[in-house]
């Protein structure tokens, strides 16, 4: 079966090493390939590999949008994502989802054993990353569901969109966006934080966030992964945060839906979320 990982950059993509993880599980011959691919050569990309036999790709950053116009049928969570991280081929014709809130709902209550249920979240970042995981928070029902990013339109402009996607009243969830004032972001407390802005892809950068904000914090989760704790790690431990997590599991966890999508065949993630792979 022939599978690929695609995005810009690319080089230290994980996702070659967990899926021959998962398919070594039920002796399964995958080959699968890493390509530095941008939105300006995604189309060609994808038809080159489909043409030549390929079943699916892990779409990564930047493409998550732009791939969306290259398929035959948008599932649901990549519609109302407006974004996708997988690609499949069946019966003829080319598929997308959006497994990367699935990803880290399934870690966040089933590894970690935190509920969204009648939690108060505030997720930092309203880019790509931010759109991936929201849709599935809001299906967890929390009671309230801030977003706060540095440019205040983005994070008004997510939340316009979801609100005509989502019946957000009926589900009797409080949802508000704004900036990274002290103002806005001390204004409650939070259950649960989670980083999604690329600030952890840059080392050693703080996002600057007012220390009383991780008090009452139970997990500060950030969406990323590394082998260090980040600064958003460290600045929510010290400030009072119960627990914190790198994204480390999402990873695995979206990679395994994505799995099952190409293959039908559902993955053990306990050992890899145990046991990151260098
Ligand atoms: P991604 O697809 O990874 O989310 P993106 O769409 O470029 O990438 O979004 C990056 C996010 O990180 C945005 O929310 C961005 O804030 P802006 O919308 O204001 O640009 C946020 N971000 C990046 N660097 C930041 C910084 N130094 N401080 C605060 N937020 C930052």
């Amino acid at each position: 079966m022939k599978l690929a990982v695609i995005g810009k950059p690319i080089t230290h993509s994980k996702s070659p090493k967990i899926h021959q993880d998962f398919a070594n599980q039920f002796d399964a011959k995958i080959e699968f390939r890493k390509d530095e691919v941008t939105p300006d050569t995604l189309e060609k990309w994808l038809a080159d590999f489909f043409k030549h036999g390929g079943k699916g790709v892990s779409i990564t950053l930047p493409l998550k949008e732009a791939a969306l116009k290259y398929v035959d049928e948008i599932s649901d969570r990549a519609r109302l994502a407006s974004s996708c991280n997988v690609i499949y081929a069946k019966d003829e014709k080319l598929f997308a989802d959006c497994t990367d809130g699935y990803g880290l709902a399934k870690d966040l209550e089933e590894n970690l054993k935190v509920s969204l249920k009648g939690k108060k979240i505030l997720i930092l970042g309203a880019g790509g990353a931010a759109r991936g995981i929201i849709p599935s928070v809001i299906e967890k029902n929390p009671a309230k569901l801030k977003i706060a990013n540095r440019t205040e339109s983005k994070a008004l402009l997510l939340m316009e969109d979801l609100e005509g996607k989502v019946n957000l009243k009926e589900k009797n969830i409080i949802f508000e966006a704004g900036d990274l004032s002290d103002d806005f972001l001390l204004d409650d407390s939070y259950d649960l934080v989670i980083n999604s802005t690329s600030i952890s892809t840059q080392a050693e950068e703080s996002l600057g966030l007012p220390k009383a904000l991780f008090l009452g914090t139970k997990l500060a989760y950030d969406l990323f992964y590394s082998d260090e704790k980040t600064v958003f790690m460290h600045e929510a431990l010290e400030n009072g945060a119960e627990k914190v997590s790198d994204g480390w599991g999402m990873l695995v966890e979206q990679g395994a839906e994505s799995f099952r999508l190409w293959t039908n065949l559902i993955p053990d993630t306990s050992r890899l979320i145990e046991k990151p792979i260098d």
